[in-house]
């Protein structure tokens, strides 16, 4: 991991938050309290400061507003806020049965404090333990990190919602518990314009029911799960789309969770295309019995919310949500679904850079870097060239940088130093020769 003093520095002044990732040191100390620094360590600085801007506890900011949007559209559900996004990876991991070699769990997918420690990338780290507590129906908003590419829907910190519903299935009278509610979701459904295509087969033997469940109760769990999200998702997207003259379309297709079975996903047809909006499926019954539920059964699922909230409010960059211009701030109110108006759209400065490969390198790692070096200058990187020299045998890269900021006119002598760090820092990292 790399650390840059200047950034240090900056954080530093303008923080709250306390975060000291000396190399001298060898702890990360995050508010007061210490993390030992190992071969894990590669949460940056510059991303541990994103973790107290709370913009979901913000009413008047879009996240927070289309936060109490769904609490509002799931008003029976009990709401909830997450603790610290300093989890273990037990939490995030190993609680829900990510396999072992998971492409979630490695370095260059996510930010880890250590071995142990690392920043939530997902809100189901917290499922077991609000189940622990006994809460049947609830719903739960967090910030979420990982390590992602840089382009306008992509940003290494995002926000959740998790929301889950469970049943008594000791009692006899589950299956007509279940069906008292569907009888309202259908009532409430029945006044929308929704079209749904449902690709999915109940009890598919590539996404079975549990055995242990009785196929009649995983049938209506599966049932009550996509009305509840066809409401939820209709209720949203009748702000941006008018549902009068035209249905909304969702679709429904198999997925896979190691603590969901069986699972799916859910998608929108938004301008021409399907944007995936969540993930959910029927709680594993192992899952529920390591939270002390084991006698109860039923459904979660985990929303983006940034996806949604770009759609709804008209937000063209991820990274204006990250904003603290007050011409973007002022625009929103606590409530309320209005459309961004662009207050300006400065120029772009590209640069390239390319250079010889002499061993792998992860992808986000480079962006990481990247990020570290601009903040949020930079709007977008992509590979435009990538050959292997054919007497040689070298790798040759070159990415193409778009730097753009949000809220000023980005000069190009200050694009030119950006890029100058950049390549030093890129050079000092991978040992790499800019051609
Ligand atoms: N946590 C999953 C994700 O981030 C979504 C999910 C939540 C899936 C709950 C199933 C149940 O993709």
């Amino acid at each position: 991991m790399m650390i840059l003093r200047s950034q240090i520095a900056r954080i530093s002044k303008s923080s709250k938050l306390s975060v000291n990732l000396s190399l001298r040191y060898q702890s990360t100390l995050i508010n007061g309290q210490s993390y030992s620094r190992d071969e894990f360590t590669n949460a940056p600085s510059s991303i541990l400061a994103l973790t107290e801007r709370q913009l979901h506890q913000q009413p008047s900011h879009p996240i927070g507003i289309l936060r109490s949007l769904i609490e509002n559209s799931l008003n029976n559900y009990q709401h909830l806020t997450a603790p610290s996004p300093i989890v273990s990876t037990y939490k995030n991991f190993d609680e829900l049965e990510f396999p072992e070699d998971h492409p979630g769990r490695s370095l260059s997918d996510s930010y880890y404090l250590n071995k142990t420690t690392m920043l939530r990338t997902h809100t189901s780290a917290h499922e077991c333990d609000v189940f622990k507590k006994g809460t049947d129906k609830w719903i739960l908003t967090a910030d979420v990190y990982r390590r992602d590419e840089i382009d306008s829907s992509h940003y290494p910190v995002f926000h959740q919602m998790e929301g889950a519903c469970v049943w008594d299935d000791t009692t006899k009278n589950v299956e007509k518990a279940i069906e008292e509610e569907l009888h309202l979701l259908e009532k409430a459904l029945a006044h929308t314009n929704v079209i749904t295509e449902d690709v999915t087969v109940n009890n598919n033997p590539n996404n079975p029911y549990q055995l242990s469940q009785r196929p009649e109760v995983s049938g209506l769990i599966v049932k009550h799960l996509k009305m509840t999200l066809n409401l939820l998702v209709y209720n949203l997207f009748k702000h941006a789309q008018n549902v009068d003259a035209e249905p909304l379309k969702v679709r429904w297709i198999e997925a896979y969770f190691p603590w969901t079975g069986p699972s799916y996903e859910l998608e929108v047809l938004w301008e021409g295309k399907w944007l995936e909006l969540l993930g959910c499926g029927v709680m594993q019954q192992r899952t529920l019995e390591r939270a002390g539920m084991g006698h109860k059964s039923g459904w979660a699922f985990g929303l983006g919310l940034e996806r949604i909230a770009m759609v709804l409010f008209g937000i063209p960059d991820i990274r204006l949500f990250w904003s603290t211009d007050a011409r973007f701030l002022s625009q929103f109110e606590s409530g309320k679904i209005s459309k961004f108006v662009p207050y300006s759209k400065y120029p772009p400065c590209i640069k390239d850079v390319s250079f010889w490969v002499n061993k792998p390198f992860h992808e986000n790692d480079l962006y990481e870097i990247i990020r570290e070096c601009s903040q949020d200058l930079v709007e977008s990187v992509e590979c435009i060239d990538n050959f292997v020299h054919p007497k040689s045998q070298r790798h040759s890269l070159c990415y193409r940088i778009n730097y753009r900021s949000m809220d000023k006119n980005l000069t190009n002598e200050e694009a030119n130093d950006l890029h100058a760090s950049v390549i030093e820092n890129i050079k000092k990292a991978f040992n790499i020769e800019i051609r």
